[in-house]
């Protein structure tokens, strides 16, 4: 491991255990709660000793909870009530502007329409055959003579910022850039979310996210200007059809375009990374289902689809209530804060059968975890055929691949985010 890279991996364990707080598993508590009202008058993400975005950078907005299934989905359905504004305050700014997350009416759907475009299912696919299945592959090949490896570091934190380094159309053949780009991003991405009870390193960790920031915004756009000056843009990377773009006969300058890539890269990165490590935990945890995803890799779609709804990466979406409200009984004023809990919502019997289950029986409902309705993530298809490549890599190339016993293997832990901090495996080699 480079010494970036372990600084790095320590700042994510460190992250981690801030996300995990003192309880390692909510579910028998939101079931609990959620058995008896699908929202709670409180805040379960501070009560778990977890920094909460919903009660703001000083922690004291009041918070309510949802974890119904049908209030949920309403919830996230309704942006003009339940405002994704927090959203703006929680990344105190670091990921610059615009940023779909906490826009608005007509200017958001024409960035999601533009965005929809971008990454299209051909360009997708193009992608993929020409960019990441190699890269992944070539990743997990650097490493399969060791015979064993703790895969957050080695692996997983790193494959989707590859990836979206590749779907930007960053110069590929460049490591020292490539090496550049990939520890700022990280910071940028982990220094955004404080814990308010920490001012003094929260504060270092955003300056350092604002400079990490500008410095990728530097590294990128002198790429678009030297794209722009060379004609040569005639890819499906995000990069050649953004210089190609034109809505009504208007086209988009080079910091238009680089402004847009930019917060594409927060959403891409951790949310993935730790989403496949859940998928990877779960079976590990349940070597029979890993054995049977090997000899069947048409099951591989449908255990990321169960992770999604099982231990989905993001857990909890936070939310301003723009007016007075009542659910359940439970007065809800303008202003309070709400986390949704996803995580919860998707372990509903109301919505799923035998929802406590890691099942690898197709599901009929779609899971929370990507979000619903307007703000509904628009990485999904990217982020599963990630998952998808990134799986089927792993169980071609890593034989027998286990727990090292001696790797002192957590669980999936967190409340706003989950995953294991660490995976510790071996392989036959
Ligand atoms: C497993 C991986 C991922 C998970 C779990 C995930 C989850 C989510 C969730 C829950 C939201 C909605 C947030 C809210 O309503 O408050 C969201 C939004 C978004 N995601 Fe993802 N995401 C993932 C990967 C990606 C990737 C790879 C991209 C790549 C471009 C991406 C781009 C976006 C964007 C642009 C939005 C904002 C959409 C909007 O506000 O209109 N995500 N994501």
């Amino acid at each position: 491991m480079s010494v970036a890279e372990k600084d790095i991996n320590q700042a994510f364990v460190s992250l981690s255990k801030a996300y995990a707080g003192n309880l390692g598993d909510p579910y028998p508590l939101y079931k609990k709660l959620r058995d008896q009202s699908p929202i709670y008058d409180g805040d379960l993400v501070a009560d778990f000793g977890v920094p909460s975005l919903a009660a703001g950078r000083d922690g004291k907005r009041k918070v309510f909870c949802l974890l119904g299934n049908e209030v949920v989905t309403k919830a996230l359905m309704d942006p003009e009530l339940y405002s994704t504004e927090v959203w703006r305050e929680a990344f105190g700014g670091v990921l610059g502007d615009p940023v779909l997350l906490y826009m608005k009416g007509p200017e958001h759907k024409f960035s999601r329409n533009m965005l929809a475009q971008i990454l299209s299912p051909a360009a997708i696919k193009d992608m993929v055959d020409k960019h990441f299945k190699p890269t992944i592959e070539g990743m997990v090949k650097s490493f399969v003579a060791n015979g064993k490896a703790e895969l957050m570091s080695a692996f997983i934190l790193d494959f989707p910022i590859r990836v979206i380094y590749e779907l930007f159309g960053l110069p590929s053949k460049d490591p020292a850039a490539y090496e550049q780009f990939s520890t700022r991003a990280l910071i940028m991405v982990l220094g955004g979310l404080i814990d308010p009870r920490k001012p003094e390193e929260a504060q270092e960790r955003i300056a350092n996210a604002f400079q990490a920031n500008k410095q990728i915004y530097d590294q990128i756009i002198e790429i678009v200007q030297t794209r722009r000056a060379s004609g040569d843009f005639s890819g499906y990377d995000m990069i050649s059809q953004l210089l190609r773009y034109e809505h009504e006969g208007k086209t988009l300058d080079d910091d238009a375009i680089t402004q847009f890539l930019l917060p594409n890269l927060a959403a891409a990165g951790e949310t993935t990374s730790r989403g496949f490590a859940n998928v990877l935990a779960l079976l590990l945890e349940r070597p029979a289902l890993l054995e049977q995803v090997r000899n069947d890799r048409s099951l591989v779609k449908t255990a990321i689809n169960e992770t999604m709804r099982f231990e989905g990466s993001v857990s909890v979406l936070p939310r301003i209530v723009t007016r007075d409200l009542e659910i359940d009984g439970v007065k809800v004023p303008a202003g309070s804060g709400v986390n949704i809990l996803v995580g919860a919502a998707n372990r509903d019997p109301a919505a799923h059968e035998n929802p406590e289950e890691f099942s690898l029986q197709k599901r009929t409902k779609q899971a929370l975890s990507f979000g619903f309705g307007p703000h509904m993530c628009m990485g999904m298809p990217l982020a599963k055929v990630e998952m998808e490549i990134a799986l089927n890599t792993i169980l071609d190339l890593l034989p027998n691949i286990r727990f090292d016993p001696a790797g002192n293997y957590e669980g999936i832990k967190g409340i706003q985010f989950r995953s294991p901090p660490t995976l510790n495996v071996e392989w036959d080699v």
